[in-house]
């Protein structure tokens, strides 16, 4: 049973805390994996009671999970429920919060302090929780959880560390990057380590390159005022995207310790090689979607959408190359991508084999030769799939392409979000999925030359239909022409 805690959430009544939070803390407790004293207090700008903050919570809920939201574990998860309303920018706000926290009502005194808030408050929250002594570990442990992104580049990400390390130690921090969550991307780690078989081909002798996929169908919804300062590379690439690198490149682990998975993480990311200002454009590239359809629908473009600068040239889509140069890995292109309004919601990491080095066989008149092709599905399904050729039942030698499949390629996804794992994670104060300070850094370190040649660049920028897999010019960064993009499973 983990620790009793309090769960002071910071933008309780936020989209992050209410879209995700809230959901993942209900199916813990439907999972009886939360102490029975666990509280949940919530501090935001709405005026609201206890009462009401239940109440909209519930409602929330009823919508997401409709018919299979249960009573019981509703009413149980509603008791654990406190708010306290106030401004982040008012000391005696944080006064109220403290006075209701230490007030005998029985918040345990093991503290998460979860910064579900733009990053322009996280600064001030650390200083205000300082000032009233809550990052101290008298009485039982206090952590802190901030949100991507950490910083908007390499210098504000060191201000920021500075920031938050003058009063919370590197030990309280965690760094959360919900990837690390989901389920596809932490069977990386098994899959490769706990079986024989693949680490003899894991490297440049026999991979021709790697692709790391999320796609999006929807657009940038209601948070246009976050994403048109951020953009695509910045959103997904210089976090989610590049810890799934880490943890397909990586070396393994002497042992699942936090640390020792983390030194690995880092030393691949120091082994990439830096992208210099005169090779951004053939590593890197930008658009943004335009106007398009899917099925009779017609899909605003990005400049149409709500909050939007006029003339934004913010990407929604963003592609990446990258070589890591180090032994198992020099030579072989990792390509990453990610969209919003594509095709599909999908995110994949695909794995291209070299081809045998003779071709004895033709393959069926429908199929190319193919190689073989390693694919780690993230979303919608968690599945591995090997695709793998061998010769059709009658009486030709031919090849043709056949699906070994470990999970549900093909069942609807259950329901596990990343943010259960994570939380569970936190109270237990397990470190190995959250990012440890230099691995943020070093990640800048890669993008930030990009992300300054672009801000010189701002006059043009490839279009796409919404709806569509992006501009076919993203495909100057593969380095041959049999290589493209896989979209699917
Ligand atoms: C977030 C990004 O970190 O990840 C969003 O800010 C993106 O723009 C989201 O949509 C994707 O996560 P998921 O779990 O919905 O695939």
């Amino acid at each position: 049973m983990p620790d009793p805690c309090t769960l002071l959430i910071f933008g309780a009544t936020g989209n992050l805390a209410s879209r995700k939070l809230l959901p993942a803390l209900y199916h813990l407790d439907a999972a009886e994996r939360l102490h029975p004293d666990t509280r949940i207090l919530g501090f935001g700008r709405r005026a609201w009671s206890d009462e009401d903050w239940r109440r909209e919570v519930a409602e929330r809920l009823q919508t997401q999970l409709g018919g299979r939201l249960n009573g019981e574990v509703l009413g149980r998860l509603s008791q654990r429920l406190y708010f306290v309303p106030g401004d982040l920018d008012r000391a005696d706000d944080f006064r109220s919060l403290v006075a209701r926290l230490k007030g005998g009502e029985g918040f345990p005194p093991n503290l998460v302090s979860y910064l579900a808030v733009a990053p322009q408050y996280y600064a001030p929250i650390v200083d205000a929780l300082a000032a009233q002594g809550l990052q101290q570990e008298a009485d039982g442990w206090s952590r802190l959880v901030v949100e991507k992104p950490f910083g908007f580049d390499l210098e504000s990400a060191k201000i920021l560390d500075r920031q938050l390390r003058r009063h919370f130690g590197e030990d309280q921090i965690y760094r959360i990057d919900h990837y690390l969550g989901k389920g596809t991307v932490q069977n990386i780690l098994v899959f490769r380590f706990a079986n024989l078989l693949l680490e003899p081909l894991w490297n440049r002798n026999y991979i021709d390159h790697i692709q790391i996929t999320h796609a999006e169908a929807q657009g940038i919804e209601q948070r246009a005022g976050f994403y048109d300062r951020v953009g695509a590379m910045r959103d997904m690439i210089q976090s989610h995207l590049l810890q799934v690198l880490t943890l397909i490149a990586m070396e393994p682990p002497p042992s699942l310790d936090a640390e020792a998975l983390r030194d690995e993480k880092v030393k691949v990311l120091r082994s990439i090689r830096p992208i210099a200002r005169d090779a951004v454009h053939a590593q890197a590239f930008r658009a943004q979607y335009g106007p398009g359809r899917s099925g009779d629908q017609r899909l605003p473009g990005y400049l149409e959408e709500i909050d939007v600068a006029v003339k934004s040239s913010t990407e929604t889509y963003a592609a990446l190359k990258i070589y890591i140069d180090n032994w198992r890995w020099r030579g072989v292109p990792f390509y990453l991508r990610t969209g919003k309004r594509l095709a599909r919601s999908q995110s994949l990491i695909a794995i291209r084999f070299r081809h045998p080095p003779q071709r004895l066989f033709q393959a069926t008149a429908i199929e190319r030769l193919e190689p073989n092709w390693l694919l780690l599905n993230i979303q919608p399904n968690e599945c591995i799939r090997l695709e793998i050729q061998t010769k059709p039942p009658g009486l030709e030698m031919r090849t043709q392409t056949e699906r070994m499949d470990a999970g549900s390629c093909a069942l609807p996804p259950e329901h596990i979000d990343a943010y259960e794992a994570l939380i569970l994670d936190v109270i237990a104060g397990d470190h190995s999925h959250f990012l440890r300070y230099d691995e943020v850094e070093w990640a800048w370190r890669i993008i930030d030359p990009v992300l300054k040649l672009w801000a010189t660049e701002r006059d043009f920028i490839y279009t796409y239909p919404a709806g569509s897999w992006g501009p076919p010019e993203a495909n100057r960064l593969f380095d041959r022409e049999d290589q493209d993009w896989r979209n699917g499973l």
